[in-house]
């Protein structure tokens, strides 16, 4: 579904941030991208998506990433960014969760309706009326994922889900994500999370990947996640 070879980033400042990561999802498969402050998780989810330049290869679903595809390959991968703003741009919450559908061509009643489901799956109907700026930022980050899932890509990146949530949103975000059958990569430091989400793990640190396995071997082992920073 998604494979990932090779890639190395280096911001113009010279840093390093991705080095040679490597790595595959299977359909329907959710995985957890763990890794400390700096660890390199939000640019591997933007180079994902061809917002960064890199070496390496990227395919989804059996599409290159290039130039020509990435147009593509943004229909197919929808990314919920790490910071809520960047997500939300008009005046009510309606409209940047029907911007995508209606990209897509979508009429207005369609659009509308797939606004409606979004909303409900993540129990956030209350908000649909709302102004996005003046959200607090758990609910912002609830619209930028409904407006997401309003696409209906087929792999879904997410980059710290679970931060500005009350206990009971998380819980909901999470029973949400669990019940999508979509490919999943999360990025995140909330190991629980990555615990009652995700059936596998990738470590980074410092921009390579330093283990992957089973959820549960990799967080059981409180020394090697010590090493990894977490
Ligand atoms: N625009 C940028 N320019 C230069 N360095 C950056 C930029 N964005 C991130 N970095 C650096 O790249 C590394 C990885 O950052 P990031 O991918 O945001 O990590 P994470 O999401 O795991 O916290 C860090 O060292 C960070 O300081
Ligand atoms: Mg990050």
């Amino acid at each position: 579904m998604l494979a990932v070879n090779g890639i190395s980033v280096t911001y113009p400042d010279g840093n390093l941030a991705l080095d040679s990561v490597s790595f595959a999802i299977g359909d329907n498969e959710r995985v957890a991208l763990i890794g400390a402050n700096g660890a390199g998780k939000s640019t591997l989810l933007r180079a994902i998506v061809g917002l960064l330049p890199m070496s390496g290869e990227i395919s989804v679903c059996g599409v290159k990433l290039s130039k020509q595809t990435a147009s593509e390959i943004r229909k197919i991968i929808g990314i919920v960014f790490q910071n809520p703003d960047d997500q939300l741009f008009t005046m009510k919450v309606r409209d940047d969760i029907a911007f995508g559908p209606r990209n897509f061509g979508l009429s207005d009643e369609e659009a509308e309706r797939l606004v409606d489901s979004a909303l409900e799956q993540l129990n956030a109907v209350h908000l649909k009326e709302r102004t996005p700026y003046k959200l607090s930022a758990g609910e912002k980050r609830i619209v930028g994922i409904a407006a997401i899932l309003a696409m209906n890509p087929k792999v879904l990146l997410l980059d710290e889900p679970s931060s500005f949530q009350d206990p009971r949103s998380r819980r909901i975000l999470i029973g949400t994500l669990r019940s999508l059958r979509q490919a999943q990569l999360v990025a995140t430091h909330d190991l629980d999370l990555a615990r009652s989400l995700c059936s596998r793990v990738i470590v980074l640190r410092d921009g390579r990947v330093r283990a992957e396995g089973p959820t549960d071997e990799i967080l059981s082992d409180d020394g090697r996640l010590e090493e990894y920073g977490l």
